[in-house]
């Protein structure tokens, strides 16, 4: 039952620091990986072995991707007490196991876990989850292929989708019920790694879109890892810009949010100069970096300041603008469980200033780029009114190839 894992901590103690980065995570308001980097340094100070950290890293987004459905299911059998705390806790990572994983014994899960809350919760808790679990295992077909419809309750729609209530309510209202569901079901799955590799001479080609599978051991080719959205939308700026200025003719590019670099890299790929800055200066050494990494000597790095001080024209500006990051939730799991949604009022005010001081900052005819990894039309259209479009991109991580979800305006001032 208490097997050990290979090379590392036994299932009952990996299970415990899921657990206890859940609760950094949700309560503590941590992003994961600084969660996971929390627990494993609580844990004697050692480093976690490979296999260690993966298995918590695998159950802790899990949960935090299916976390509405899986509470949905535990308070469907709880019907008395609700669990909370490390209980409720313990029983997410099971049902998370019990709903995705064909490679464990249902059984085995109930045990493990009834176990893992026995030696560190005490009896009466363990028996409780004992009760539930068994249930869930014996039911576990019926809840995974549950469905939701049009004729759901709107609060059982909302839990299946694991999307906050603020969230799948203004997406609903947006984009349809469809279009939701399936921005939901796709943002439960595990995201996929995609790399922009590039020739092995800077300066010699913008390079091509490769996924890196789990457990890739290839060398390291040179490049850096983007989403593919991020990459077509870069392929696509590319073109436009090739078309619009002659090679003789070399625009003046800013990339205004550019930390930690990737638009930056992939124009300079594509052999534009680009001047790139980021507010956060701590951030923008990792420009810095990048950019000494893959020796693109024609990105110049400034500060914030030095840029914004400064009454300079731009025949291009791009604003990857801070936001809400809900195309990203994936990635990032536990952003959909810490954004409330009066925070992106705050956003969408940045959104209107960065827009704002391009406009001015733009020649005549200069073009805007304006993106962000939102599906919030609020903090995507909505801010760029007032400039003539030229192309408009979109993507949702239900599209094909499913990157991330990406909106971008590619537009000239008016
Ligand atoms: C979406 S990220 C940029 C990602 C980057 N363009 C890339 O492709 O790798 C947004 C960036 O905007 C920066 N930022 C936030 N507020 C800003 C502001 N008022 N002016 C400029 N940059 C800002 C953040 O520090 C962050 O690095």
């Amino acid at each position: 039952l208490n097997q050990p894992a290979p090379r590392g901590l036994s299932l009952i103690e990996l299970r415990r620091l899921a657990v206890r980065a859940l609760a950094e995570v949700i309560s503590g308001g941590k992003t994961i990986d600084d969660a996971i980097l929390f627990v494993s340094t609580k844990n004697s100070g050692r480093t976690l072995a490979v296999f260690d950290r993966s298995w918590i890293m695998e159950i802790t987004s899990g949960v935090l991707r299916y976390r509405g459905r899986i509470d949905f299911i535990i308070d469907t059998y709880a019907l008395k007490k609700k669990p909370s705390g490390p209980l409720r806790r313990y029983l997410q990572t099971a049902v998370y196991q019990l709903l995705t994983s064909d490679s464990i014994e249902p059984a085995l899960v109930v045990s493990e876990t009834v176990h893992a809350i026995r030696e560190n919760e005490g009896e009466p808790p363990s028996k409780f989850a004992n009760a539930i679990l068994r249930k869930i295992a014996e039911q576990r077909s019926h809840w995974r292929s549950w469905k939701v419809s049009e004729s759901t309750p709107e609060a059982e729609r909302i839990a299946w989708s694991s999307l906050p209530g603020w969230l799948y309510k203004n997406l609903v209202k947006q984009k349809g019920l469809e279009w939701t569901h399936a921005f939901a079901q796709a943002c439960l799955e595990r995201p996929r790694t995609w790399y922009r590799k590039l020739p092995a001479a800077p300066e010699t080609g913008a390079g091509e879109t490769i996924e890196l599978t789990e457990g890739y051991q290839g060398d390291e080719p040179r490049g850096y890892v983007q989403d593919i959205a991020n990459q077509e939308l870069v392929d696509d700026v590319v073109k436009l810009l090739g078309q619009r200025f002659s090679s003789a003719q070399q625009p003046k590019i800013l990339d205004l949010c550019a930390a930690p670099g990737g638009k930056s890299m992939g124009l300079a790929a594509a052999g534009f100069p680009v001047i790139a800055t980021d507010y956060d200066e701590n951030r923008l050494q990792k420009v810095i970096e990048n950019r000494n990494r893959l020796g693109f000597k024609h990105i110049e790095t400034k500060a914030y300041n030095e840029i914004t001080m400064l009454a300079d024209r731009y025949d291009v500006i791009w604003i990857d603008a801070p936001c809400s990051s809900t195309g990203i939730l994936r990635r990032h799991p536990e952003v959909r469980w810490n954004r409330e949604a009066e925070q992106i009022k705050k956003w969408v005010e940045t959104q209107g200033k960065l827009v704002e001081w391009a406009r001015e900052h733009l020649k005549d005819q200069g073009i805007l780029i304006y993106s962000t990894c939102s599906v919030l039309s609020v903090e995507n259209r909505a801010n760029i009114e007032g400039f003539e479009p030229l192309q408009v991109f979109e993507r949702a991580p239900q599209d094909f190839p499913h990157g991330d979800g990406i909106y971008a305006w590619i537009g000239t001032r008016s």
